[in-house]
């Protein structure tokens, strides 16, 4: 197949880990037959740094005619300013909001390999297999801001319709995988919550009534995470609550270095990006963690291509790395981390080792 992918690297390690990306799926189409065609712009820090904005018109241009979008990550100290009129993060909101991606699936599955690079004791982490389906275009991120000298305020309003398309995303997803939904609130204390738990409600009576559905409240669901991961599989839930859960999450999997992330619509096109952030700390010396770039990859041939074959080998890839103990330095012992290049390597191996053995089969 024939396919447009824009590459958005931004800032900090984003550079260095949608490179490895991008030979892995370069890697992808000369084994099975396809026609990449990438194409590279600016956003975040780069782009302000570069036009002044942090989403250039170009940018979104390129995006909009794009069959898929991967990303690396925006932000660093330099933009940091509490006083700038313009940040990276606002190029990142900007996009996702332009594109109505606004169901952002953040799978977590532990791998074997690094039970013990997580804080979570091993027996717990053992079958763990969840996706939270973050909101990702609506809620207090994007509310109305005020702030004057003594106050500040951001407002959080959810519609019924930005709830029903979210929650349909997360109930078609469960009914694909163990049919269990959990839905993530605070209905106690908030009036969008309460809309948030009566819509989920109804909708999953009228529309998915083959679905378990429970609520947790999100400082409940904050503490069953960590204790008991395993009874989790689809979790829905608002903006802000999905972006805190995930970087929580992320630790069940050993390290926010292994989590990619789908940002979904209605139409094909998707952004893909690994929940990282620029790590300013360790940019530009090559040692980030290239896997949930790679794994962003992945679903990205799955979601925007459709190429199911090709995304399940991009992810035997990195599991047989992570086996063959190719990790980085946020997963290996102090000092004993393999750079980017080392691991991005070890998963092109594997990917060409995987196409030998499907060609024998065929
Ligand atoms: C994420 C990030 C972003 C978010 C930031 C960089 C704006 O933390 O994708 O989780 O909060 O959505
Ligand atoms: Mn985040």
């Amino acid at each position: 197949m024939h396919a447009n992918i824009l590459v958005l690297p931004g800032d900090g390690i984003g550079t260095e880990v949608t490179a490895a990306a991008v030979s892995v799926l370069r890697a992808v189409a000369r084994r099975y037959g396809h026609e990449f065609h990438f194409e590279e712009r600016l956003i975040g820090g780069a782009a302000i740094d570069a036009t002044g904005e942090p989403l250039p018109a170009a940018t979104l241009d390129a995006a909009r005619k794009a069959d898929a979008v991967l990303l690396g990550a925006v932000g660093g100290p330099r933009w940091s300013d509490p006083k700038a009129k313009v940040r990276p993060e606002q190029g990142l909101l900007a996009i996702r909001k332009a594109l109505g991606l606004y169901a952002n699936l953040r799978p977590v599955k532990p791998h074997r390999a690094t039970l013990g690079a997580s804080p979570v004791k091993p027996h717990l982490l053992n079958g763990v297999d969840l996706v939270v389906v973050r909101e990702l275009t609506g809620g207090i991120y994007f509310g109305d801001k005020t702030r004057d000298a003594g106050a500040a305020s951001d407002l959080c309003s959810y519609s019924v319709a930005e709830i029903e398309r979210v929650v349909r995303h997360a109930c078609t997803l469960a009914r694909a995988r163990r049919g269990k939904l959990t839905s993530v609130d605070k209905a106690n204390v908030l009036e969008t919550s309460r809309l948030w738990r009566e819509t989920t409600e109804r909708l999953v009576r009228e529309e998915f009534p083959d679905v378990t559905l429970e609520h947790q409240l999100v400082d409940s669901m904050a503490m069953h995470l960590l204790a008991k991961p395993r009874e989790y599989d689809v979790i829905v839930t608002e903006n802000m609550f999905g972006d805190i859960l995930t970087d929580e999450a992320s630790m069940l999997a050993g390290s926010l270095g292994l989590l990619p992330s789908a940002s979904l619509g209605d139409g094909k096109t998707g952004i893909y990006e690994p929940i990282h952030g620029s790590a300013p700390d360790i940019a530009g010396k090559g040692i980030a963690n290239p896997y949930a770039a790679i794994l962003s990859a992945a679903l990205l041939l799955r979601h925007s291509l459709g190429l199911e074959r090709e995304a399940a080998c991009v992810e035997q890839a990195v599991s047989a790395a992570l086996d063959a103990g190719v990790l980085t330095g946020d997963l290996a012992p102090a000092g004993r981390g393999v750079r980017t290049v080392e691991a991005t390597r070890a998963v092109l191996e594997n990917i060409e080792a995987d196409c030998y053995v499907a060609e024998l089969r065929d």
